[in-house]
């Protein structure tokens, strides 16, 4: 993720430790502002320096776009919005992929009979990723929506203007979609669940998403095949959208 957007390579260490504070759980309210503005001071700083230095990443796309604005031409992209873009892609792209592998390890190990049918049958991955998302989805509500007009949903008038919290881990289990809606089945299709929400402004990385969970899950197979719990988490993330075990016990 950090390659994509632009963060050096060398300088990722640091900006995961104040992504992290930024929205973990383990921190007081004021460390967590503090290590927003961190992420928004190190960025700024950043963005000049992609626009001495030009790269094939997304900052360097967008400042180009920001500056066409700057000299006349209809660009739409302004500094403040390069900003909040970068920061959302990385905030957005790390932290649910990580958090969603310790989901999905904590899904499988709970039955370890799954961990071993994966371990057994490869070619279940892809539907295997999704029925994972499905289960424990790693964001447990997305951002507040606001009606623009009256609307009906499930027999509920929401007014214009009047706002919903969608709970997608409750829309993940409706068995009216997902027959056995509360079990695992790794090969579940058709699969239409919630996990990167829905409408204009669902996940723009969800297949980059499925491909890293594939390729994270493919590798902890070839090097833990007998990776098995040996307790419950003892702590969980889950303060802020995204919800999923801080410590997780196992062998090997
Ligand atoms: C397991 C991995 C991921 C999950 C579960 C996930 C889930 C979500 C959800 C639920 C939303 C909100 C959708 C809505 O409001 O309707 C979202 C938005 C977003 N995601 Fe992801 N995401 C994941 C990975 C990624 C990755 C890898 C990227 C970056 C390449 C990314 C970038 C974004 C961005 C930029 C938005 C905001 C889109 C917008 O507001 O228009 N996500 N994601």
């Amino acid at each position: 993720m950090c390659e994509l957007v632009g963060i050096p390579y060398e300088e990722r260490a640091s900006f995961l430790a104040a992504a992290d504070a930024a929205l973990g759980a383990l921190v007081t309210l004021e460390e967590g502002r503090e290590a927003t503005h961190q992420l928004r001071t190190y960025m700024t700083a950043l963005l000049e320096r992609r626009r001495r230095a030009p790269g094939g990443d997304i900052l360097s796309s967008l400042v180009r776009a920001s500056d066409r604005g700057v000299t006349g031409e209809e660009s739409g992209v302004d500094e403040e919005s390069v900003l909040a873009f970068g920061l959302s892609m990385l905030v957005a792209g790390y932290r649910t992929t990580t958090m969603f592998l310790a989901n999905a390890v904590l899904a499988l190990l709970t039955e370890p009979d799954r961990y071993d049918r994966l371990l057994g049958d490869r070619a279940l991955l892809p539907t295997a990723v999704d029925e994972l998302l499905r289960f424990l989805p790693v964001q447990n509500g997305v951002t507040v929506l606001q009606a623009r007009q009256d609307v009906t949903v499930g027999g509920r008038t929401i007014r214009a203007g009047e706002a919903v919290l969608p709970v997608l881990a409750a829309a993940n289990r409706d068995e009216r979609t997902f027959p056995e809606a509360d079990r695992l089945v790794l090969d579940r299709q058709p699969n239409p669940h919630l996990a990167f929400g829905r409408g204009p402004h669902n996940c723009i990385g969800a297949h980059l998403a499925r491909a890293q969970l594939s390729v994270g899950l493919e590798a902890l197979l070839d090097h833990f095949p007998r990776l098995r719990l040996t307790g419950q988490p003892s702590a969980w993330e889950d303060h802020s959208p995204v919800r999923a075990p801080l410590t997780l016990p196992v062998t090997w």
